[in-house]
C-alpha cells in the first residue's frame, strides 16, 4: 500500500500536492511535514525538522512510508541571505532522504528548478542537457542535488524522480521566497488595491506554470513507469513564459484600475541569470507531459479565486 510522507508540506507546493495526494491515496495514507503547525490542517501532520534524520526515520517506521515529497528546502532569494544555512538544509536533508531510501526501499520525488541554470546558459528554449553554472547557493544546492539523485540512482537503485520546476503561480499559500513570487505578488496587492511594486524590471521574462499543472507534472511523474524514466538527475518543465509587463497587461485586463511601479532589487540579478523559456521535449517524449493552462487562463483563475478567499476572510 503506498504511505506517502511529504516534507515541508505546508509550503506553497505542499499546500497544494497534500489534498491531491489524500485524493488520490486516502487522506490516512498521507503524512505531512513541516516545521511549524499551520494555523488549520485537514490531515495527519508531523511536525519537525526534516534535518533530523533520526526523527525521519522514526516517522518512516512509525507510518510504514513508502514513498517521500521531498519539498523541505530554503528558496532562492531567501537563500542568499543565508547561504551556509541553505547549504545545510538542502543538501543534508536531501541526502538522509536518499540513505533512507535505500535502508527502507522509498521512492522520492525531490523538486528542482530552473535555478540549475546560470548566466552562461543559453537563455531561449534553454535545452534539457547544457551549461549549468548557477550563481545562486540555492542553484548550487539544486544542481548538487540533481547529481546526488542520479548517483543514488545508478549506484544504489534508488527510484528518485524529479522536475526542473520553473516559476509556480498558485493562490491557496503565499510563496516562500523565491525569484519569481512577484507573479503572485501583484495579484494579491492588485485586488486589496493597493499599487504593486515589482521587484523585477517589466522586460524580466521568466518560465512559469500554474500550480495545478505542476501539481499534476508531479503525480504524473511519480506514476510513470519506472523505463519510461531515462533522466534520473531532473527533467525541464514549463507550460508558459511571460514578461512582467505582459503579466500586468493581462492582470490589467481584468482589474483596469491596476498600478505598477518597477523597482528593481537584488532579485534581478538572479532573474537575470535564469532562462526566459525552457525546451522540455525530454518530458513530453518519454512520460506524456503537457500542460493545461496558458498566462490569460492563469490570470483568470488566480483573480476569480483569491476574490472568493478576500471575501472569505471579511
Ligand atoms: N514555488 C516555486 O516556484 C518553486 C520553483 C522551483 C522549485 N521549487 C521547489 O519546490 C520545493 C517546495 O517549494 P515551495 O515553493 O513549496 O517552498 P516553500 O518555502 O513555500 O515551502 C517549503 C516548506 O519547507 C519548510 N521547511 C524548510 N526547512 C525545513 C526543515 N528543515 N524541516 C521541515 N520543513 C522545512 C518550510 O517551513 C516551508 O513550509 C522546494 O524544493 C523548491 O526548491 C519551488
Amino acid at each position: 500500500m503506498t504511505k506517502i510522507l511529504v516534507s515541508g508540506g505546508c509550503g506553497q507546493i505542499g499546500t497544494d500536492l497534500v489534498p491531491e495526494l489524500q485524493k488520490k491515496y486516502g487522506k490516512e495514507n498521507i503524512i505531512t511535514n513541516d516545521l511549524r503547525e499551520p494555523e488549520s490542517w485537514d490531515g495527519i501532520l508531523e511536525i519537525f525538522d526534516f534535518q533530523d534524520v533520526e526523527k525521519v526515520e522514526e516517522v518512516i517506521k512509525k507510518h510504514n512510508i513508502t514513498v517521500i515529497y521531498h519539498l523541505a528546502c530554503i528558496l532562492s532569494a531567501a537563500g542568499e541571505k543565508i547561504p551556509y544555512k541553505t547549504w545545510e538544509v538542502n543538501m543534508q536533508t536531501l541526502r538522509n532522504v536518499l540513505d533512507l531510501a535505500v535502508k527502507y526501499n522509498l521512492k522520492i520525488f525531490w523538486p528542482s528548478s530552473i535555478a540549475v541554470f546560470g548566466p552562461s546558459t543559453p537563455r531561449d528554449k534553454t535545452p534539457q542537457d547544457t551549461v549549468m553554472e548557477p550563481t545562486t547557493m540555492y542553484g548550487i544546492t539544486k544542481r548538487a542535488g540533481e547529481m546526488l539523485c542520479n548517483y543514488y540512482h545508478k549506484k544504489f537503485g534508488v527510484d528518485v524522480r524529479s522536475v526542473r520546476y520553473p516559476g509556480l503561480i498558485s493562490y491557496k499559500q503565499e510563496p516562500g521566497g523565491g525569484t519569481t513570487d512577484y507573479a503572485v505578488e501583484i495579484f494579491y496587492d492588485s485586488l486589496k488595491g493597493k499599487p504593486f511594486s515589482c521587484f523585477v524590471g517589466p522586460e524580466t521574462t521568466l518560465p512559469m506554470m500554474y500550480m495545478d499543472d505542476a501539481i499534476r507534472a508531479s503525480i504524473e511523474l511519480m506514476e510513470a513507469p519506472a523505463e519510461s524514466i531515462k533522466i534520473r538527475t531532473s527533467y525541464n518543465l514549463t507550460a508558459m513564459s511571460f514578461s512582467a509587463e505582459e503579466l500586468e497587461r493581462e492582470v490589467r485586463k481584468h482589474i483596469p484600475a491596476l498600478q505598477v511601479a518597477y523597482n528593481p532589487d537584488k532579485r534581478q540579478k538572479i532573474a537575470d541569470s535564469w532562462p526566459a523559456s525552457i525546451d522540455d521535449t525530454k518530458a513530453r517524449e518519454e512520460w506524456g507531459w503537457q500542460h493545461k493552462v496558458d498566462l490569460p487562463e492563469m490570470t483568470k483563475i488566480m483573480i476569480d479565486e483569491l476574490k472568493r478567499k478576500f471575501d472569505g476572510e471579511n
